[in-house]
């Protein structure tokens, strides 16, 4: 039943390729132009001419051990294909199977012609934090593995790499590169200087003393650094931040929020933050801690107009490389409360729930059908629930009448905190009943609300 639903999904992916759609879901399950699950977490992501190169961990084998840095390509950020692992287990050195490397972040040495790879070089239980660093002649490598090693002989965890633009457009000169860096006891956060191979650090440019910063990333918009990172709070999510400067010596602002606090960063961290036009796309990962290569991507367009940078929350969007910009899909809204209930299914009322009102006690018995207008075709569907559980819940759709798919619902957190997940569906041109959580013997979430797009 399991695997059978998985193909479907596949299915549904594929044809939505095959459609020439070109959106970016933000917590679907995304796959590579073969069709399997993009494993990518942690990312870095680099452009080499028209091609963006993005590098992650593989997590297939769901385990936080290192299996593989992987390397994909594209040319429109939404249709990836996989190409040759970057970077792969040593036996008996500090990346071997038995040892952590996340994060990993790549950037071109003008000097030198090779691509450096950073990441975080760590022992299964975290307590070497250190630093790797590898090389290689091409994007994807393989990279030759150099070393780990605490920088300056302090600890580093999560990390990130910024390279400077040094004031100019000149893309060929030798740029000034940094380490972003979560040190001594992830207590203090570093941005140190690297040395013109990028293969050491050299001087600490800041220090963020007691800031307990993780996963960030820095772009530079009009002359101003903004480091975007997380708290530490494990796989969980938290509030990432925004802090920024004129200059990577400081001083730096206090912190600002890049989303509604109780949202959790619409449960994602931070992993990398690239540039479009004047403003930039956060890409983040939404980790699934008891199942991590199962965890998403959570991307949204990260807006600066306001003059601090905002997520803009978007089940569904696309962006135009060429122009810098993006634009939000809009969808139809279908309340649950207006949906048929069935079963021990309860309305709930919250002045949080959008109306006022959403659907609880699903699944047990309870299940609620909505009426939808379709097109006729594979559509992203979001659903709009609460989970006030610490563990993820999840719910069964099916449309008319047809085999159920499972959408993961993960923790929202206390109170009636609103997050989205998406899902496609194929729906009939016209009138279609969605039904949710029939047939589960667990509690799915309290449902507010789902928009077709
Ligand atoms: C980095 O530089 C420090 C200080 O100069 C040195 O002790 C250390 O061995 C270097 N590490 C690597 C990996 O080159
Ligand atoms: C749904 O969630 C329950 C826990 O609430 C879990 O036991 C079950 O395996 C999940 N089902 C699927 C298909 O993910």
């Amino acid at each position: 039943m399991f695997s059978s639903l998985f193909l479907l999904l596949g299915a549904l992916a594929a044809i939505s390729s095959v459609r020439g759609q070109s959106v970016i879901v933000p917590g679907a399950h995304w796959t590579d132009t073969s069709g399997n699950a993009i494993q990518a977490h942690g990312a870095g992501i680099f452009k080499v001419g028209n091609t963006f190169y993005w590098v992650g961990e593989d997590k297939s084998h769901n385990s936080a051990l290192f299996k593989a840095v992987s390397c994909y390509s594209s040319t429109d950020l939404v249709k990836w294909s996989r190409n040759n692992d970057a970077l792969t287990p040593i036996a008996n050195t500090m990346i071997s199977t038995n040892n952590i490397v996340e994060r990993p972040k790549v950037i071109f040495n003008s000097k030198n012609q090779e691509y450096v790879m950073w990441f975080h070089s760590d022992s299964s239980n975290y307590g070497a934090a250190m630093v790797g660093v590898a090389t290689a002649k091409s994007p994807c490598g393989p990279y030759t593995y150099k070393s780990s090693w605490k920088p300056l002989g302090a600890d580093s965890r999560d990390e990130g790499l910024f390279q400077d633009d040094d004031g100019t457009s000149d893309k060929v000169s030798l740029r000034t590169a940094y380490l972003l860096y979560a040190s001594d006891n992830n207590q203090n956060f570093k941005i140190t200087r690297l040395d013109d191979n990028y293969y050491n650090v050299t001087t600490t440019a800041s220090q963020l003393n007691g800031a307990t910063l993780e996963a960030p990333g820095i772009v530079k918009r009009n002359g101003v650094y903004w480091l975007l990172a997380s708290h530490t709070s494990g796989w969980a999510p938290n509030p990432n931040k925004a802090f920024h400067a004129t200059s990577l010596s400081g001083s730096w602002s206090s912190e600002a929020d890049i989303a509604t606090e109780s949202v959790r960063t619409w449960y994602s961290q931070n992993a990398y933050d690239l540039p479009l036009g004047s403003n930039a796309i956060y890409m983040g990962d939404r980790w699934r801690s008891d199942l991590l290569g199962s965890s998403t991507y959570i991307w949204y367009p990260l807006d600066f107009s306001s003059g601090s940078p905002q997520l803009i929350h978007a089940d569904v969007w696309s962006v135009n490389l060429a122009a810098g910009t993006w634009s939000v899909a809009s969808g139809t809204t279908y309340e649950a409360e207006k949906g048929t209930r069935s079963g021990s299914s309860t309305l709930l009322s919250d002045s949080s729930f959008s109306g006022g009102q959403a659907v609880g006690y699903l699944g047990n018995g309870g299940s609620v059908s909505i009426t939808v207008q379709g097109r006729g075709a594979a559509q992203w569907v979001a659903l709009y629930f609460a989970n006030g559980d610490s563990s993820w819940r999840n719910t069964t759709v099916s449309v008319n009448g047809g085999s159920p798919v499972w959408v993961d619902q993960p923790s929202t957190g206390g109170g009636h905190v609103i997050i989205s997940v998406p899902v496609q569906l194929n729906l009939n041109s016209g009138s279609n009943t969605i039904t949710f959580s029939a047939g589960q013997s667990n509690y799915a979430a309290d449902l507010d609300k789902i928009i077709v797009y």
